[in-house]
């Protein structure tokens, strides 16, 4: 299925998001708080990812989206990028079979060259494993850069329309590396921080943000609840007025 852009179609508003984006942001602090090494957060902030997923899975969201490393977080001491790596592999190795069960879908989003040849092998045996599940798509974004997404979509873009020289929006969505997925209804950005740090660039145009000082391994049901609830009290407009929408509803 082609999903539509919100720039090109407006779309319909779920009263639950259907689609959820997350920057899980504040591991470190929260470790660094308590006098535990910084990888002891992203420890703990797996643990944050298997309730959030549950909560998702029983609100109705289809598409659970997150940042687990940045294309820019290889600038990152060298021992914390490869203890971010190895517990990639450990969560893997754990959590793909409760997923199967829970007909969890997963998709790991971004550019895996740079990943060893077995993690990347673990990767695809994990997508294929559960491609044919359908409750809730899991999207683990590693490596991943908005730019990067933009630039790759644009590549394939072009080599798919020869002597093509103007392009619209809907010729480059199909290949932008989430084109399984519906734009996100609601952003969430953990750790106090305010800003994007090269996430889905793209996507991102007409999402509700939410922000919140909960670091990451601390969010929890509660705080899902509460970005939800936020995102319900708003009106989204896509460029219409107030008017033109209580007018559809
Ligand atoms: C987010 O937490 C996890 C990754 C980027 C891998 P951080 O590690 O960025 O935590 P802070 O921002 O330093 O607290
Ligand atoms: C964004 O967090 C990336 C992930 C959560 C994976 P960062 O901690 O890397 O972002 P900046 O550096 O504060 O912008
Ligand atoms: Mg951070």
């Amino acid at each position: 299925m082609i999903f539509k852009s919100s720039t090109t179609v407006v779309p319909d508003v779920p009263a639950v998001p259907r689609h959820i984006a997350v920057i899980m942001d504040g591991n470190g602090r929260w470790a660094t708080k308590r006098l535990l090494p910084r990888v002891a957060g992203h420890v703990k902030g797996v643990e944050a990812v298997r309730g959030v997923v549950e909560a998702c899975v029983l609100r109705g969201v289809e598409y659970l989206t997150l940042f687990a490393f940045s294309s820019e977080n290889w600038r990152r001491p060298e021992e914390e990028v490869s203890l971010l790596m190895r517990l990639f592999v450990t969560a893997l190795e754990r959590e793909v079979s409760k997923m199967h069960a829970n007909n969890i879908r997963l998709k790991v989003v971004g550019d895996l060259s740079r990943f060893d040849a077995k993690l990347r092998e673990m990767i695809a045996n994990a997508e294929r494993r559960t491609a044919g599940n359908t409750r809730l798509t899991v999207s683990v974004c590693a490596n991943y850069g908005g730019r990067w997404d933009i630039m790759q979509a644009t590549s394939k873009m072009v080599a798919a329309n020869p002597g093509v020289t103007e392009y619209t929006e809907d010729m480059l969505a199909p290949h932008l590396a989430m084109a399984y997925a519906p734009e996100p209804d609601l952003f969430i950005r953990t750790g106090g921080e305010e800003r994007i740090s090269n996430f889905l660039l793209w996507q991102l145009a007409y999402s509700e943000l939410y922000f919140t000082d909960t670091y990451w391994p601390d969010f929890s049901v509660e705080s899902l609840d509460a970005a939800i609830a936020s995102y319900q009290s708003r009106e989204r407009r896509f460029g219409r007025t107030g008017e033109q929408v209580a007018k559809k509803n």
